[in-house]
C-alpha cells in the first residue's frame, strides 16, 4: 500500500471517542515500531493517544504500552479513548524527564520501543483558557503541567529583565526582531493576554518583515513556550534516559519534531550515541573501547506526505528521526559525546 493510501486509512479508521487531535505520520511511526512487535512500547508524549491507539490497535503479536504525558487533562483524554485496550495500557501523569524513575517504579525494563510527538498538541492551542495561542486570547500562562510548580509566560513576559528576555526569544524563537520585541514587550508592561501580547509582537516588527501567511507572533510564543516549560533540556535528559532503559539490541526510538532546535537535540543525540571509539587518530590500537550505542534507522528525516500535509497543517513542519539499540553493553551518562 503506498504510503498515502496507508496513512488515510489509519486517519479514518473510527476511534472510541472523536479525535481532537491528529496523529502526524502516525502510518510511519506504526511501520517503523514494528520490530517492537510484542513488547512494552513507552510513548512519552501520549497526547490524545492518537499514536498510541494506532500503535496498540496495528502491531502484532500486541504491544503493551506505557502512556506518558505531563498535561493531565490529555492523559484523561487518553484514559478513555485507550480504555478499549485495559491494562495493555497503563497510562501515567508524568514528565517524560522521569521515564527511568516512571518505569523503575512499574518494575519494567527492556522498553522495545519508545516515542516522542514533541511540542504541543491542538486541544492545548485551541483552548484559548491554556494560553498557547496567539490567535485566541486567554491568560498568559503556556505550562504544560499546570499542577507543577513553575513559572508560567506571566512570569517570563512581566518579570524578565529585557536582555534575558531579548535572548529567550533570540534563542528559543530563532527571531532576528528579538531586540525589538524585547524593548516592545517591556515599555508595554503590565501584558495580562496572549492577545494583547500577539498585538505587542506585531507591532514591533517592521512592516517589511512580516512574512504573509505566517503569524509575526508566532516564534517568540515559541521561544516563551520552550522556556516556560523547560522543552530542550528535558527532551535531551530524556533521550540518555530512553538509551539507558532500551532493550539490547534492537530496541527503538521514534521522534518527531516541529522546529529545528528540537530536531537539533534528537540529531545529536542520535549522531552522539552512534559513535563508536573516540580514541586519537595517533594510537595505534583503540583504547577506550567504546562501541556505538545506538544505529540510525533514518539517515535524513523523514517528512510527512504532500496529501497528509494538505489535510493536516499541523503536520507540515514535522521531522522524524528513528534510531535502534546496538548489542553494546550500555554505558553510564549515555548522552555524553
Ligand atoms: C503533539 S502532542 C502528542 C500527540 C499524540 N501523539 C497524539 O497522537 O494525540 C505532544 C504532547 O506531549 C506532551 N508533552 C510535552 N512535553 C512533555 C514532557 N516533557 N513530558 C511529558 N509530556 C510532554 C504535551 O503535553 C502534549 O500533550
Amino acid at each position: 500500500m503506498s504510503r498515502d493510501r496507508q496513512a488515510d486509512s489509519m486517519r479514518s479508521r473510527p476511534s472510541a471517542s472523536e479525535p481532537d487531535h491528529l496523529p502526524v505520520m502516525c502510518a510511519e511511526v506504526v511501520q517503523l515500531m514494528a520490530p517492537a512487535s510484542g513488547g512494552l512500547i513507552v510513548d512519552c508524549t501520549l497526547g490524545s493517544g492518537g499514536h498510541a491507539e494506532a500503535l496498540l490497535n496495528e502491531l502484532e503479536p500486541p504491544i503493551d504500552l506505557i502512556g506518558l504525558d505531563k498535561d493531565e487533562a490529555a492523559i484523561a483524554r487518553a484514559k478513555s479513548r485507550l480504555s478499549q485496550f485495559g491494562s495493555r495500557a497503563d497510562l501515567e501523569h508524568a514528565d517524560f524527564d522521569d521515564l527511568e524513575a516512571v518505569l523503575q517504579q512499574k518494575s519494567k525494563q527492556d522498553v522495545a520501543g519508545i516515542l516522542y510527538d514533541l511540542g504541543v498538541s491542538s486541544p492545548q492551542l485551541d483552548r484559548a483558557e491554556r494560553g498557547f495561542s496567539y490567535q485566541r486570547s486567554g491568560p498568559l500562562d503556556m505550562r504544560m503541567d499546570a499542577s507543577a510548580p513553575g513559572i508560567s509566560a506571566r512570569e517570563v513576559v512581566n518579570e524578565y529583565e529585557e536582555a534575558q528576555l531579548e535572548k529567550v526569544i533570540s534563542r528559543f524563537g530563532d527571531e532576528t526582531s528579538a531586540r525589538r520585541i524585547a524593548k516592545e514587550i517591556v515599555a508595554s508592561r503590565p501584558i495580562a493576554t496572549t492577545g494583547e501580547l500577539a498585538e505587542v509582537v506585531t507591532r514591533a516588527i517592521p512592516a517589511a518583515k512580516r512574512r504573509s501567511g505566517r503569524h509575526p507572533a508566532r516564534k517568540t510564543f515559541q521561544a516563551i513556550r520552550i522556556e516556560v516549560n523547560g522543552e530542550l533540556d528535558r527532551l535531551e535528559s530524556s533521550l540518555s534516559q530512553a538509551a539507558r532503559v532500551l532493550k539490547s539490541p534492537g530496541g527503538r526510538i521514534v521522534a518527531i519534531s516541529y522546529h529545528s532546535l528540537e530536531d537539533r537535540v534528537v540529531k545529536a543525540f542520535i549522531a552522539s550515541m552512534s559513535k563508536g571509539c573516540v580514541c586519537p587518530p595517533r594510537l595505534p590500537a583503540c583504547a577506550c573501547g567504546r562501541e556505538p550505542l545506538m544505529r540510525p534507522v533514518t539517515r535524513r528525516p523523514m517528512r510527512p506526505s504532500a496529501r497528509e500535509i494538505r489535510s493536516n497543517r499541523r503536520a507540515a513542519s514535522a521531522r522524524l528521526r528513528c534510531a535502534e539499540r546496538t548489542a553494546a553493553p550500555a554505558r553510564d551518562g549515555a548522552s555524553d559525546g
